[in-house]
């Protein structure tokens, strides 16, 4: 019977409840000295840590490449990466050549170089992944130069006939002077050579044809760009992946020899076929 008036006061309570605090002069104040803290202690929770450890970790591999560098570089390449042209150790200097370029050479084993003279040759990488990430991010630091690139650069992810043509057309002409048809490999001038490429990851390849090493041009992204090299990859990968056609493989030396083995196998099929052609004549007569 009376809730209803009971309700009513009740809420006449509150609400003046309610104004008389919000009215009172020190409200307005407080209220914005505890929005500010909100907003401080959010920000201290969310911004600075990740800037504050993504920094502490490149200075730290930096250093630690740096390091690595002294011990393992330093003796041909000079303390800062500088160069050395004189003395019989010596390094073209690696300011400008970028983490690519020693990722490809420490991977592939190329460096550090035993004997200073001959053509820097792959062999077994002596470092770590972690190593070699703090010896380019360290030589990254000498001067601007292209970085590592992403996998999706350089995986030929789904890959069209077209592609796959286009690639051999540039293969062609860009790669086979030097390397080959097929990427069998080659001999250059003054003893260098052209390593085959048979067998070579995504990687290896793209990362050869953006930094250049040694007799190799660097095919830039303006000479061939990710596309173009990823048509490459695709092409080669394509070519030593199927088994050659009719069993024999001819040594994949390209049309001077294989047309030799058409003219000897297929002319001398012929021939043999008039021989004996020309005995079944003479026996019938
Ligand atoms: C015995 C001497 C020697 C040592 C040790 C050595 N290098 Fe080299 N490095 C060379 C020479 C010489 C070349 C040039 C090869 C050429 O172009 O024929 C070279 C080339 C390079 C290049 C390619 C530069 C370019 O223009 O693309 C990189 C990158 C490199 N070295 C990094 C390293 C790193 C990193 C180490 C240590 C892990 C190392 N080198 C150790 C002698 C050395
Ligand atoms: C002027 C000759 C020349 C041309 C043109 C050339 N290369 Fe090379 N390439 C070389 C030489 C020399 C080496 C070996 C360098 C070394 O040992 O450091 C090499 C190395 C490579 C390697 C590294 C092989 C390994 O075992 O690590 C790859 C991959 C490669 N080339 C791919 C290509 C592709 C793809 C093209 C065409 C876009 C091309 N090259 C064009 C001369 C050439």
């Amino acid at each position: 019977m009376f809730g209803p008036h009971l309700n009513q006061d009740m809420r006449g309570i509150r609400v003046r409840l309610l104004s008389s605090r919000r009215r009172h002069p020190a409200a307005k104040a407080l209220l914005l000295v505890f929005g500010l803290f909100m907003m401080g202690a959010l920000y201290s929770v969310v911004a600075p840590p990740v800037q504050v450890s993504a920094d502490d970790t490149v200075t730290q591999q930096v250093e630690e490449g740096r390091a690595l560098f002294a011990v393992g570089c330093a003796s041909c390449h000079g303390l800062n990466g500088e160069g050395q042209t004189s003395g019989t150790i010596q390094g073209p200097p690696l300011a400008g050549v970028g983490a690519a370029a020693v990722d490809f050479q420490v991977s592939t084993g190329r460096m550090p170089m035993a004997r200073p003279g001959e053509q820097a040759a792959a062999k077994p990488n002596r470092y770590s992944d972690e190593e070699i990430a703090a010896l380019a991010a360290y030589v990254a630091t000498l001067g601007p130069g292209p970085a590592i690139p992403e996998p999706a650069e350089y995986t030929p992810a789904n890959i069209s006939a077209e592609d796959l043509a286009r690639g051999g057309e540039l293969f062609r002409t860009n790669c086979s002077a030097c390397h080959n048809f097929e990427g069998a490999g080659g001999a250059l001038p003054n003893g260098k050579y052209a390593p085959p490429l048979v067998g070579l990851d995504d990687k290896r390849l793209y990362l050869a044809m953006l930094t250049g090493p040694q007799q190799m041009p660097v095919f830039s992204d303006e000479v061939l760009t990710p596309e173009d090299k990823r048509a490459i990859i695709g092409y080669l990968n394509a070519l030593h992946e199927q088994p050659a056609a009719g069993g024999l493989a001819l040594g994949g030396l390209g049309p001077v020899s294989e047309g030799l083995w058409a003219w000897i196998v297929g002319l001398g099929g012929l021939v043999f076929f008039a021989m004996w052609i020309a005995a079944k004549g003479a026996k019938a007569k």
